[in-house]
């Protein structure tokens, strides 16, 4: 079986002050909408695709933030479904999960890693 692998490239978003500075803000790559998500204790940064799996719906970067037995986490603001930051999978007993991305901060400003074909979308 043969597997494909697409290349990531780091791609700049915004600075650091246009985020919520303790929850999500969507940030839109290509076609995609993200869910950008900053955690003030650690200064931890997670990002997700911002469609909740359970009804399709662009919501979750106004989910509630949290974490699960040391998980981050994001709550669906519309039926509560939660979702580990770090794997994507569902939390909360459903078969769902979430595509995650990487995120870093340099300089000030926040990237975000994503598949080279998702920005030559744009
Ligand atoms: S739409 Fe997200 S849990 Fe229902």
């Amino acid at each position: 079986m043969e597997t494909a692998f697409e290349e990531k490239i780091w791609i700049e978003i915004a600075p650091v002050s246009e985020f919520s500075q303790d929850g999500g803000t969507c940030a839109k790559v290509g076609n995609e909408q993200i869910a950008i998500f900053h955690f003030q204790q650690g200064d931890k940064w997670y990002a997700c695709e911002n469609r909740c799996p359970h009804t399709g719906d662009m919501v979750l970067s106004r989910g509630l933030t949290g974490d699960s037995k040391g998980e981050p986490k994001v709550a669906c603001p519309l039926h509560k479904r939660s979702f580990s930051l770090k794997t994507g999978e569902c939390i909360s007993g459903d078969s769902y999960s979430v595509r995650t991305y990487p995120v870093k901060v340099e300089g000030g400003t926040v990237y975000l890693a994503v598949d080279s074909s998702s920005v030559a979308k744009e």
